[in-house]
Formats: structure tokens, sequence, C-alpha cells
């Protein structure tokens, strides 16, 4: 069997879509999840870019061992050498170098003939080359590249070294049928056999990311760059978790070739990419969406009742997924409670599960019972990896709203820091803006843009617990702050808070530097 290599670029051609920005914990912590699913490369970042993604590009290729890491760089000496200081510490460290080649990225972006681009091409292969063994060169814009030009830039790049080449379809436009056709053209017509594999990287733009990448393996890719939940620019990338299990579903129609990825750590993945984010899967959204494996129709009940294949394609354990089959309750104790969370994958620290048990005591005295959803969401609420300590930043004391249908609301809100008590009060458009009002006359915090604020139910019942997210916007990043309580105004203001600390401990940070 060929192994189908896993190139996971969550945490650059991801993050660098607007409002998935991560900080270096955040990064760490999607590195560690992506190393556990066995992914074959992770790329890191883009080393140039600034100081914070060359540190973190830096810091996981430092800490990953199980996998390649890599990091982008455009065809320029400076890039290629930012890109190695940043890898070259890695187990398996990897050189990404990209330029682009269809007639209008090189008029028009690069300002460049055809000629000039193979020449660079030759130049900054070889110059990264001289660092390591491991180099990618991606030919940006492929799918709009003339063919016979775009065989000769391969040709170029693998004869002065590279190992991978990739062929990203960049804006989307490029259909199964065109994409294996291309690859199939390119494995034919260059000098690759024994030198270097194939690699595809699809964008979602006409929602044919997946289908593309699938296509280009049939055609003899042998590597796919992919993200979880397929985030990045625009409509995003091909989604890993969907690729992946298209191939472990079809083997009849993938039958030579295999991935290494260990799929039943897929969904806590999943999770972790969202709830970093501060977005949740949309309820539809294959493999990993609530819905994904409902069956609420008679017809489709009945069939699967009699038979899990009939309506059932692929089973939920497979992607980690575990059967929702036991609630716990206020009676429950420590081990219980520790071992529930073993089954559903969380293997906490002793203070981590000591946080969380004592959230999951208090939630017992607000819910009856507490079930797999529930110990979920406590478990990445207590665990988010923030960029600041612990200790850092306000903490809520107490608060009182006077709210109605007739009057102003009012907010009282009382705040602790460093041991001092702080409260004001606050008029607003409802509790929750008279909350946040009374929060910023405490904080006053740095110019901001509010984006977004999101609430979803964790669970059933009208006793479920409120997950709330506030998703703030300041000096080009974003800050996501979460709040989780039964009480939703008690949520929304704890998930506020949370992010106006994140945003001033950010502020006070680059004032010191
Ligand atoms: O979409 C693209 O072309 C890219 C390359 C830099 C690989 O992300
Ligand atoms: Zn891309």
């Amino acid at each position: 069997m060929d192994r189908v290599k896993i190139f996971d670029t969550t945490l650059r051609d991801g993050e660098q879509s607007p409002g998935c920005s991560m900080n270096l914990s955040e990064k760490i912590e999607v590195a560690k999840q992506l190393e556990l699913m066995k992914v074959d490369v992770i790329e890191a970042g883009f080393a140039i870019s600034s100081p914070g993604d060359f540190e973190s590009v830096h810091t996981i290729a430092k800490s990953v061992k199980e996998c390649s890491v890599a990091s982008l760089a455009r065809s320029t000496v400076k890039d290629i050498d930012a890109a190695w200081e940043a890898v070259k510490v890695a187990a398996d460290p990897r050189i990404h170098l990209f330029i682009a080649t269809s007639p209008l990225h090189m008029e028009y972006k690069l300002r460049m003939t055809p000629e000039q681009v193979l020449e660079k091409t030759a130049a900054m292969v070889a110059y990264a080359r001289k660092y390591c063994s491991n180099i990618e060169f991606s030919a940006e814009d492929a799918t709009r590249s003339d063919w016979e030009f775009l065989a000769k830039v391969v040709n170029v790049a693998i004869a002065n070294g590279a190992t991978v080449i990739n062929l990203p379809d960049t804006v989307g436009y490029t259909t199964p049928t065109e994409m294996r056709a291309l690859i199939e053209y390119m494995v034919k017509n260059t000098d690759h056999a024994g030198r270097a594999e194939f690699s595809v990287h699809c964008h979602n733009d006409l929602g044919m990311a997946v289908a593309n990448s699938l296509a280009g393996v049939l055609g003899g890719a042998r590597q796919i760059e992919c993200t979880v939940n397929g985030l990045g620019e625009r409509a995003g990338n091909t989604a890993l978790e969907e690729v992946v299990m298209a191939m472990h579903t079809r083997p009849d129609l993938f039958e030579s070739v295999t991935t290494g990825i260990d799929t039943t750590r897929i969904y806590r993945a999943s999770k972790t990419v969202y709830n970093i984010i501060g977005q949740s899967a949309p309820l539809n959204k294959p493999i990993v969406g609530k819905n994904a494996f409902l069956h609420e129709s008679g017809i489709h009940q009945h069939g699967v009742l009699a038979n899990k294949k009939t309506y059932e394609i692929l089973t939920p354990e497979s992607v980690g997924i575990v059967a929702n089959n036991l609630v716990l309750g206020k009676h429950s104790g420590k081990h219980a409670f520790e071992n529930r969370l073993t089954e559903l994958g969380y293997h906490l620290s002793p203070e981590e599960l000591l946080a969380c048990f004592e959230e999951f005591k208090a939630l017992c005295d607000k819910k009856k019972t507490i079930n797999d959803e529930d110990l979920e969401a406590i478990v990445l609420h207590k665990t988010a990896v923030g960029a600041m300590p612990d200790d850092a930043g306000y903490k809520l004391d107490r608060f009182v709203v006077h709210t109605s249908n007739f009057t102003t609301s009012t907010s009282t809100v009382s705040l602790t820091r460093d041991g001092e008590r702080f409260e004001e009060v606050s008029l607003g458009d409802g509790p929750i803006d008279a909350s946040f009002k009374a929060i910023d006359k405490i904080v006053n915090p740095e110019a901001h843009t509010f984006k977004t604020y999101t609430i979803n139910s964790i669970s059933e019942g009208k006793d479920t617990l409120g997950d709330v997210t506030v998703r703030l916007a300041a000096g080009g990043r974003t800050y996501v702050g979460k709040g989780l309580s039964t009480d939703i105004i008690e949520a929304s203001i704890l998930a506020y808070l949370n992010a106006i600390n994140k945003m001033q401990y950010a502020a006070e940070k680059a004032r010191e530097e």
C-alpha cells in the first residue's frame, strides 16, 4: 500500500484567515493534538511573517517529535533563511517554498516573466537544499497555470533538489476531473520518479476542496494538504477529517493507498481547534457536526435499529465520539468522574482534574444530571490555554441585574484584581449590555471592536449550560473570551471579562517590550 501523507496547515493557512489567529500556547496545544493524530507534516507557520510567527514555528519545531515540521517561505533568500532558522531544531525539518506560476500571478503580482520564474525556482530550491534535504516546492495558482510551463517549473525544482512538489488550487477554481488530469499529466511529463512526490493543496471556494484532493490522489498525488475543520482563507481549505474519513470509508476506491492517521483522535482535535477560535461546528458539518450521526426520521431509525449499516457509512466511534450512555450526578465521586473523562479521551493533570471536579460539583447543584456534553464543556473551559497566567487580570466577584421589558436595565458588577475590589453600576440596552458597560467602567479597556457574541446550549433541557463566546478585535488580533454557566448573564460576563483580560494582558506585554 502507498502512504498518502497528511500535511496539516491549520497553523499556517488556517491561522492566517480572519478571526482564526491563535496565541503561542494555543498553537502548541493544536500541534500536540496533530501529533497525537499522527499527521505526517505540521506546517507550523510562516517564519518570516512576524517575530511571533517565528517564535511559534521554532517552539513547535522543538517540541514535536513524531512528525515533520515545516515553515513556509517565499522564494527569497531572506524567507528561506528565516524558515530554516525556525525549523532546524526539528526532528525532521522541512522548508516549504513557493512561487506563483499562473500568467495572472506572474504578470500582476510578481511582475516577472516565465523565464525569470524558472530561474528563481532553480536558484531558490538549490539555496534551500543546502540547508536541508526535505524540500517542498509549491507552484502557487498551479491550477490556472499553463500545464506545459508548469511541467518545466516542476522539472527545474526537482533537478535542484525538491522532494515534494505541491500543486495548489490557490483560488478554489478547479474540479475533480481537471485536478486528476493535471496530476496525471505531471506524473507522465516530468522527471519525478524516485526523486519527488506530488502533493495537492485545495481551497474550497466552490465547495470542491475535498473532492479535488481525492481526485488528486487518484491521479497519483501522495500528499494532501489540509486543515482541521477546513479552516482557511475565504471558504477554507480541504477539511482533514473529511478527506481522511473518505479514504478510510471507501477502501474499494482508494485500494492501493492508506493514511497513517489515528482516526479516533479526529473529534478531539476538531473540538480543540473550534474551542480555541471561539467557533463551533455547524450542526450538519460532515464527521464532526452534532447531527453527523443522528437519525431522526422514522424510516431511518427503523433501518438503523434493524442494521446500523442501512444508514450509517461510518461509526461515531471511528472518529473518537464515545457513545453517550452514562450520566453523572451529585453523588458521583472523583473516580467515576475521572474514569468518564478518560473514556472520552481526556487525560488531565492532577491540578486540572481537581479544578474540573470542583466545577462539576458546582454544576451538580444547579443541574440534576450531567452528561458527556456538559463534561466536555467543563474540561474545555477549565483547561483552555490562554496567552496569560491564570492569576492575571480581573475576576468576577458578583453581579446584580435589574431588568424588565418596560424599563432600562441596570447592572452592578463587582470585580477583583490583586486582592482589590472594584464596583461599578451601569444602565444598558438589556442586562448583558449593562453588565459589559459596568465592566468597561472598571477596566477602561484598550480601543477595540466588539466583533461577535454567540451563545450555545451545551445539552438538552431548560437547565442546560449556556456556553458564551465573545470575540474582540484590537491591533490586528482577535481575542476570544469564553464563559460557561447555567445562568446566561453570568456566562456572558465571564466571556466578556475573559476576552478583555486577554486583550489587556497583550497590550501590557507589548508596552513592556
Ligand atoms: O493556496 C496556496 O497556494 C498556498 C501556497 C502558499 C501553498 O497556500
Ligand atoms: Zn493555501
